[in-house]
């Protein structure tokens, strides 16, 4: 697996803690400047910091996915800072529970807005300049709530997340004859903070489900990612890649 530290610009949206922020952390590495989008300023704002003191290489950007507004204002950001993005990695979600038949329509219309709407919206906007540019990378966040309907996930989550699938397909589509590939990474159980705040019998036990027996790391995750937008990953497109442990085989 060969990248290139070629010092691309890359929007990462929920890089303020979990998956996202290891990405984000991960593509600063390989030598591109990341700009971390997140609802939570403050989260981004440290790891920002933690990035890049000097803030040369790395952004904050407080903002609500499900806001067409706010991320039209957080490319224009992105943009006077350095160029428009050249990587955008869908990652933000909202991780919601419940059963099909209590699900009130509210939050239906949230989950919906924040997993799925904002993954079109956000790529709407940004895919112009990658067009034009004649390369560009776009990573989704699924998850296997998306391909096998919610066991822990509710039944929104795991609708949003399958429409992002296509999603990832049809933009692929659109999108290949111009060096543009869009690709979408399926996580199952990812031991993140959130995850840890379970309690150690809870990921015990959830472990015990997984072949591979452990959960997946957030690092882990973020090394398919950096290939996936890597030079290399340029063939790849309107591919799902699993990655969990085993939990599904196709
Ligand atoms: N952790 C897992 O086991 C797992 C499994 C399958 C899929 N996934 C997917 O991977 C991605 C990352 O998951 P995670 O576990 O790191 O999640 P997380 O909940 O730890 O982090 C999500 C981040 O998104 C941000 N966010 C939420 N709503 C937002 C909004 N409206 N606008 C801007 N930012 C917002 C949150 O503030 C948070 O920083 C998600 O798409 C999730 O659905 C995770």
């Amino acid at each position: 697996m060969t990248t290139t530290a070629d010092g691309r610009v890359a929007l990462v949206t929920g890089a303020g803690g979990g998956i996202g922020a290891a990405i984000a952390a991960r593509l600063h590495e390989q030598g591109h400047r990341v700009a971390l989008l997140d609802l939570d300023g403050d989260a981004v704002t440290d790891l920002s910091g933690a990035l890049d003191p000097h803030g040369r290489t790395a952004l904050a950007v407080r903002a609500d996915v499900t806001d067409p507004h706010a991320l039209g204002a957080a490319l224009r950001a992105v943009r006077t800072t350095w160029h428009a993005p050249d990587i955008l990695v869908n990652n933000a979600a909202r991780t919601a529970a419940g059963s099909v038949w209590d699900v009130t329509v509210e939050e239906w219309d949230a989950v919906m807005a924040t997993n799925l709407r904002s993954v079109l919206a956000l790529t709407r906007l940004c895919a112009p300049a990658m067009r034009e540019r004649g390369w560009g990378r776009v990573v989704n966040l699924v998850s296997l709530a998306g391909q096998q309907g919610g066991t822990l996930a509710g039944p929104h989550y795991a609708a949003a997340k399958a429409g992002v699938l296509v999603l990832t397909k049809v933009f692929a589509r659109e999108l290949a004859a111009h060096g543009v590939t869009v690709n979408a990474l399926a996580p199952a159980a990812v031991h993140t903070a959130a995850v840890a705040r379970l309690g150690a019998s809870a990921v015990a036990a959830a472990a015990r489900t997984i072949p591979v027996g452990r959960m997946g790391r957030p690092s882990e995750v973020a090394a398919l990612v950096a290939y996936l937008v890597s030079e290399d990953g340029g063939y790849v497109t309107g591919a799902t890649f699993d990655i969990n442990g085993g939990a599904h085989m196709r």
